[in-house]
């Protein structure tokens, strides 16, 4: 089984990738909450809310990590996309688990010193949290098996920026920090995550399909409601209602490589730009590209994702 750490700003898209994740074949060690879509003390206290939904196991423990992007202040709540409690405004009740103490890079690489060369280091948010590990320890490269990032766009417009994704322009210094550390390092970024569009067809998949207990009606019901959120943020952009699935794509992708076809490529984080700043920059000259340091997802199996991703929920 593979030993998992997923690092989260839950946020929508990160809530339904806790469930679908927990819901796998894994070992989940923990989960770390940074800033991002909402403050990293509620990233944590979304998560716990969602462990609690999905009655997950009370031992995976939830660390918080950075409130703040490295050098620069954190530029608040993505309310437009996540709503004003960053769960599309669903309610959920308290959860009655509790944030373990310590920071999550501090977790990070205590599992990894505990686990040489089998960690899969999944990360669904800005990268500060990994960053403040590989300070705390440089070889954390060679210590991990993997580490999958959702992050990033390369031939595809940004969305933070007319050129930048939201997890590297939330704190470009740390994404450099991780792209230049040698990391075993794939990215699931715009480029496959703007492809996966989840419709009002999947939902009706959905529905259709969770188990019809108390239990499992909770569980798909409120990612019918997250959903619904979202085709209301995306409104308009598609012809379908739909939405982009980005954070459960990486998932799908850690899990089952296979999903996605991958480019090796030369990627440098833009800091210094007024323009574009948090620009993932590829290096895709002919004949010149530099050397590669990271797996680049380029394509993926769109309906295998959605459909493994529906009968999850629904499980
Ligand atoms: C990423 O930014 C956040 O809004 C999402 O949760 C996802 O991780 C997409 O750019
Ligand atoms: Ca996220």
């Amino acid at each position: 089984k593979k030993k998992v750490i997923v690092d989260v700003d839950t946020g929508i898209d990160d809530a339904l990738s806790i469930l679908y994740l927990l819901k796998q074949d894994v070992e989940l060690l923990g989960i770390t909450a940074v800033f991002g879509n909402v403050s990293a003390e509620r990233a944590a206290a979304n998560t716990l809310k969602i462990l609690e939904l999905a009655g997950a196991p009370k031992d995976i423990p939830v660390f918080q990590g950075a409130e703040q992007p490295l050098f620069r202040p954190w530029q608040g709540p993505a309310v437009r996309f996540h709503g004003e409690n960053g769960l599309g405004n669903v309610e959920l009740p308290e959860s009655s688990r509790s944030v373990q103490p310590g920071h999550a890079a501090d977790f990070i690489v205590q599992k990894a010193e505990e686990y040489p060369e089998e960690l899969t280091l999944l990360f669904l948010g800005p990268l500060t949290n990994l960053a403040l590990a590989l300070a705390k320890d440089p070889r954390l490269p060679e210590k991990v098996k993997e580490v999958v990032i959702m992050g990033g766009a390369i031939r595809v417009p940004g969305n933070a920026t007319p050129v930048s994704e939201a997890n590297i322009a939330g704190d470009p210094e740390a994404a450099h920090m991780v792209f230049s550390a040698g990391f075993p390092l794939t990215m699931v970024g715009l480029d496959v995550t703007m492809k996966a569009i989840f419709t009002e067809r999947h939902l009706k998949l959905l529905e259709e399909k969770y188990r019809k207990d108390a239990g499992g009606q909770k569980i798909a019901r409120v990612a019918k409601e997250l959903l619904e959120f979202r085709f209301g943020a995306y409104a308009g952009y598609w012809e379908k209602r739909g939405c982009p699935l980005h954070d459960p794509s990486a998932v799908a992708v850690a899990l089952d490589p296979s999903l996605a076809e991958k480019v090796p490529m030369q990627v440098q984080i833009e800091t210094k730009g007024t323009l574009s700043l948090g620009a993932t920059v590829a290096d895709l000259r002919i004949g010149r590209g530099a050397e590669p340091n990271v797996l680049v997802c380029v394509k993926a199996d769109y309906e295998r994702f959605f459909n493994r991703f529906i009968d999850a929920l629904a499980k």
